[in-house]
């Protein structure tokens, strides 16, 4: 049963804060990201965070390919990372529109960092050392914030910004989540 229920926006789980990986060997890291990428290309998601799927560890993965749900965003590789690390490299601060599979239906104005550093662990253990900027450093920020509690609703500055799809962008037929 690769693909996963998906906790919605109300769940306490999602509010909680995650545990680091602290075992990469055996099959529970493996199960676990076969099962979070099912689910995430399942529901053409742009990341995915443990949590989201009732597993409290450190974990995020994220691939952004050609994207019905972004249709001009760029293409971000396909990434695991395990118990990430966030460094700001600028306080400049941009607001985009953002959606999330626990929020299904809904945008919301978030602001991010536009450029970051991050670090963290490939699921064989070995380092992953990036910086990046735009897009990228959006949805890295949106994922680790899930492992914090963090919904990006919590984010937005002003709720006047923060609606349905259907209603923020008539006729665009953006996807469920
Ligand atoms: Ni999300």
């Amino acid at each position: 049963m690769p693909i996963r229920p998906v906790l919605r926006m109300g769940d306490v789980r999602l509010l909680q804060r995650a545990e680091p990986v602290r075992n990469f060997n055996g099959g529970e890291l493996r199960d676990l990201l076969t099962d979070m990428f099912d689910t995430m290309r399942a529901l053409n998601g742009v990341g995915l965070a443990a949590p989201q799927i009732g597993v409290g560890l450190r974990v995020v993965i994220f691939e952004v390919g050609r994207n019905p749900r972004y249709p001009d965003a760029e293409e971000v590789p396909q990434t695991v990372l395990v118990n990430p690390v966030l460094t700001p490299l600028t306080e400049q601060i941009d607001e985009d529109w953002e959606g999330c599979l626990s929020v299904p239906g809904m945008r919301g104005l978030v602001p991010r960092y536009t450029r970051l550093r991050y670090q963290g662990y490939a699921p064989d253990g070995s380092l992953i050392d990036r910086t990046v900027s735009g897009f990228h450093a959006r949805v890295v920020q949106h994922e680790c914030d899930h492992l914090d509690g963090i919904l990006y609703p919590m984010r937005i500055r002003d709720l006047r910004n923060f609606g349905f799809n259907e209603e923020l962008f008539p006729g665009q037929e953006l996807q469920d989540d």
